[in-house]
């Protein structure tokens, strides 16, 4: 119990410091004091691979404590529920983002948004990577899958920035949370008549599919289809964005694995599972355990909050080997798995909990990828400065200007090599 309030050690999560490089205090940590007190916000904090990977599938770590960022929003995103619930709810959502009905009706989804925004990438000789493409890919897609009407994107897009700032909302601002409750009386006014609509008649898209889908006798109300909503949101967009970011970050700071990945395209689900290991977009994972809890040489009390950092988890040197370097052939990754739930990263989290999304986010992520390498022969990054990353609870660049000395004229063709879905 001892080393996990340490007297001498002192994290502050909002310190400029901190922020430019959490991974060396996290250092500290999983050699120190491996299970950590954050007295300001009363916190727990796991840090070691095996800790976080046990946490976070073991039943007696629950997930109920992210009704503290989510509750005045939603009450039953997958993320809140347990138990057979969860079961019946994951099931309803994950069917459609997977497998066939990935491949028949999202994949040229994906396709035509990111031509879309290539398009508008045509003739310049600079561009904002973040601004002008990795935001923009996410929200296009999910709305387009959602089935929502594109002139509508804004609206969704702000629903989005909302809910965002409302799971980094640790310190329960009630500002913060009063704007998340007016955004869901807006998300309901919107998404109930599109619901009633598609009961009625269906039509695209997944919340289409969830007005008509039914398990065990089970149908979705319109309510649990706003909290299937509110679900996809708060987990698909974000994370897309920021990993692409990160992507092409790593990939332009490391020119020789650039070249590589260029001419095998086969290396671009590598540098994907590389960069999700190295820089998990989502870097903490909330649970609490429902009893008292022995685990890194402590015990966490029943009910206290603990942080699970995927981020520091995936850098842990007892599992990876030269852990914060980029390497896109490291041996100790196992990229047939790192889309699936036995991957040996905790990107995507594990156990009952894992991704529903991490196919889609795979199949988005590389289309993308490909799609970029095929239109630019070489990306630098304006002035020649690698962008720093930032970020506690999510990580990534804020900013990413890049140039190219050729810049595309024309779209490409883009064929889709299916071999992109298999794990
Ligand atoms: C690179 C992209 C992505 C990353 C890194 C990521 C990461 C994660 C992580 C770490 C979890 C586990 C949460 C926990 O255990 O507390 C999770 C769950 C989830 N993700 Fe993703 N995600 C990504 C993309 C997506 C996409 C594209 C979607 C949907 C369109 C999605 C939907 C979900 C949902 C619904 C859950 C909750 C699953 C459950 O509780 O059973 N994610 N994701």
């Amino acid at each position: 119990m001892e080393n996990s309030r340490p007297s001498l050690f002192k994290l502050d999560y909002n310190s400029p410091e901190f922020l430019k490089s959490p991974f060396r205090y996290y250092r500290i940590m999983q050699a120190r004091y491996p299970l950590y007190f954050h007295a300001p916000t009363n916190a727990y904090l796991l840090t070691r691979y095996e800790d976080v990977a046990l946490a976070l599938k073991d039943p007696l770590f629950s997930t109920a404590c992210n009704d503290d960022l989510f509750g005045h929003m939603f009450r039953k995103t997958l993320i809140q529920l347990e138990g057979q619930e969860h079961i019946v709810f994951r099931n309803m959502i994950s069917t459609p983002l997977r497998g066939k009905d990935l491949m028949q009706h999202t994949i040229p989804v994906i396709i035509k948004q990111v031509q879309a925004l290539m398009e508008g990438l045509l003739g310049r000789k600079q561009f904002n990577f973040v601004s002008d493409f990795a935001a923009r890919l996410p929200i296009a897609v999910m709305t387009a899958i959602l089935g929502v009407d594109p002139k509508d994107l804004s609206f969704i897009q702000q629903c989005y920035k909302t809910i965002v700032r409302n799971l980094g909302n640790f310190a329960g601002n009630p500002a913060i949370k009063a704007e998340g409750s007016r955004m869901v009386i807006a998300l309901c006014n919107y998404m109930y008549p599109l619901i009633r609509q598609y009961r009625l008649q269906p039509g695209p898209g997944l919340i289409s599919l969830l007005s008509s889908a039914e398990i065990h006798g089970i149908k979705m109300t319109d309510q649990d289809i706003i909290d299937a909503i509110g679900s996809l949101i708060s987990a698909g967009i974000e994370t897309v964005d920021r990993t692409l970011r990160s992507l092409f970050r790593n990939l332009i700071a490391h020119p020789d694995q650039l070249a590589l990945v260029r001419h095998n395209r086969h290396l671009v689900s590598h540098a994907i599972a590389e960069t999700l290991r190295l820089n998990a977009p989502a870097q903490i994972m909330l649970r609490q355990p429902i009893e008292d809890y022995y685990i890194a040489g402590g015990m966490i009390p029943a009910h206290a909050r603990v942080l699970c950092i995927i981020g520091a988890a995936n850098r842990d040197s007892r599992k990876f080997s030269h852990p914060d370097t980029f390497d896109i052939n490291r041996p100790d990754l196992d990229v047939n798995k790192a889309f699936i739930g036995s991957a040996n990263h905790v990107a995507f989290g594990t156990g009952r909990h894992f991704c529903v999304g991490a196919m889609l986010a795979k199949a988005e992520i590389s289309i993308a990828a490909n799609i970029l390498l095929d239109h630019f022969s070489d990306l630098r990054f304006l002035d020649n400065k690698i962008p720093a990353e930032t970020g506690f609870s999510t990580r990534t660049v804020l900013r990413m200007n890049l140039e190219t000395t050729e810049p595309p004229t024309t779209l490409l063709p883009y064929t889709f090599d299916p071999a992109l879905l298999e794990p």
